[in-house]
């Protein structure tokens, strides 16, 4: 889809679809009093009669005898709040998509959004339309979906300085597609080498990023005993991902964003239950927001150094896979015993912590993983889990939050919770028991980044939509990663 800038009037538009903001309580905006006004108080009926109730969200196509279909889109009661702005924009988006028509015009002057400037608000309408586009039938033998997009263009009314945030919206809208693609896509065909590949196709699109994948051999001889203890369960080798993305000057420290990439989790030896497990397929979204996030930086183009690294591998249990009980030496030393095969996914990242600060003497490092059904249930759907000790990191990824709408609440990790990996037997276990889940594991991966300025991201709960219809990848925390990197310009 195109965004594009227009000076048309709503009334003027001789393209297919018309998009109409109304507020469910009085006040119109000017723009919609005009259309209304045009149509001889059509409009104004619809909403009297209560045929059209505007709340936020809402959204009705009218097909029109003359002129451009109607896309009614509902912003709820005045002063529009963030959350029903976006509610409004994702059910015109939706409404647009499903109808024939293959452009559509929307003005959203006069609609002000609570603690927001207009420029805020092109680009989550940007985002979202993007958004509306998603859908997966990759593995459907005959989609009745698989049709091509219709819409092709949104004309939007703003002033000529405008494009780029439209621009920046679309790009965001695009890296969370590609991020929901990836983990979407089925474990036999999502591989730790299909990541690789995906990867190495992104080296094609800039010429400022270039990959270094690291095979086992190369992990063995770097010492990596810890995300090899996992990877030699699964007959699918694992690798370490490395995307430099060098925009900005020469010799600047690069930023590092780490994605958990377990691209099936069974839980290993410690098998996990048989119900639901085939979302463990999600297990790599971390990775997806990071292969996301630079794809949304290759269109932005900016001038940063932001270096993405994936530790992916597949949790199997085999002959050769990890017993609980087995010690391991991760790269810096850290002798670990695995007391629960399943908690995988800090013994990948915490060789990709190390191997990210010996390689890159990074600015600052963020890791993004579903690490915790703990973090799941503290904090649902909704938020985030971010865990750190360093607090312009947490204000900064906070603020990226806020500004990308992308929820994210802080977690703790105080010291006194890390003697709850004391181990008898090695330097430290890998699980911390039954209490604080997510924190012990925040606290295994704090051992790894010691004098770093590091965040970790849990995403547990917010990588994907779970069961029935809605089951589904989101596309997060790819918002609020590129809104963070963003603001490093
Ligand atoms: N990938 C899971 C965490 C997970 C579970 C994410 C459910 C989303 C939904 C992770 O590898 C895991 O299994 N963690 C264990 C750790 C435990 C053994 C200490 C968990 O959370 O149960
Ligand atoms: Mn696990
Ligand atoms: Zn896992």
């Amino acid at each position: 889809m195109q965004f594009k800038l227009s000076q048309a009037s709503l009334n003027d538009y001789s393209g297919q679809a018309i998009i109409v903001p109304l507020t469910s309580k009085g006040d119109q905006t000017a723009v919609s009093q005009a259309v209304d006004k045009n149509l001889n108080g059509f409009i104004g009926q619809l909403l009297n009669n209560k045929d059209f109730k505007a709340k936020a969200g809402d959204s009705q196509l009218i097909p029109m005898a003359n002129g451009p279909r109607l896309i009614l889109m509902g912003l709820g009661e005045l002063p529009v709040t963030p959350g029903d702005f976006i509610k409004a924009v994702n059910g015109a988006a939706k409404t647009l998509k499903a109808s024939a028509a293959s452009d559509a015009l929307v003005d959203l002057a006069g609609i002000e959004v609570q603690g927001h400037d207009q420029d805020w608000a092109l680009r989550q309408l940007a985002q979202a339309f993007q958004n509306s586009l998603y859908h997966f039938d990759e593995c459907k033998s005959k989609s009745e979906d698989n049709k091509p997009d219709t819409v092709q263009t949104l004309n939007v009314v703003a002033g000529n300085d405008k494009q780029s945030q439209l621009d920046f919206g679309q790009a965001v809208g695009k890296g969370m597609a590609y991020t929901k693609k990836l983990g979407d896509l089925p474990p036999n065909v999502a591989t730790p080498a299909y990541l690789a590949d995906e990867a190495d196709k992104l080296a094609t699109l800039s010429d400022k990023l270039t990959t270094h994948i690291l095979d086992e051999d190369k992990m063995e001889e770097l010492g990596m005993g810890s995300f090899l203890s996992v990877s030699k369960g699964s007959i699918e080798p694992g690798k370490m991902i490395c995307m430099e993305y060098m925009g900005g000057k020469k010799g600047d420290a690069p930023h590092v964003l780490v994605g958990k990439g377990i691209t099936f989790d069974t839980g290993g030896i410690s098998l996990k239950p048989g119900a639901g497990m085939d979302e463990m397929k999600y297990d790599m979204c971390g990775a997806a927001s990071v292969l996301g996030t630079v794809l949304t930086m290759i269109q932005l183009d900016l001038p940063i150094n932001f270096v993405g690294v994936v530790a992916a591998a597949e949790n199997m249990p085999s002959g050769h896979a990890s017993k609980p009980g087995d010690i391991v030496t991760a790269m810096n030393g850290t002798t670990i015993e695995i007391l629960n095969t399943d908690a995988e996914g800090r013994l990948v990242l915490c060789d990709a912590l190390t191997y990210t600060i010996d390689t890159y003497k990074p600015a600052s490092i963020v890791d993004i993983a579903t690490l915790t059904g703990a973090c799941l249930m503290a904090l649902g759907g909704v938020n985030s889990g971010l865990f750190t000790q360093d607090e312009d990191l947490a204000a900064e990824l906070l603020a990226a939050s806020e500004t990308s709408r992308d929820a994210a609440w802080r977690l703790p990790l105080q010291d006194e919770y890390q003697e709850l990996l004391d181990s008898n037997f090695a330097d430290i276990a890998n699980i911390g028991g039954r209490l604080a889940g997510a924190t012990t594991a925040a606290c295994f991966l704090s051992r790894f980044t010691k004098g770093q300025k590091w965040a970790h991201l849990d995403i547990a709960g917010t990588a994907w939509n779970s069961g029935g219809k809605n089951k589904g990848a989101t596309g997060r925390p790819v918002p609020l990663l590129v809104n963070y990197l963003a603001a490093k310009v």
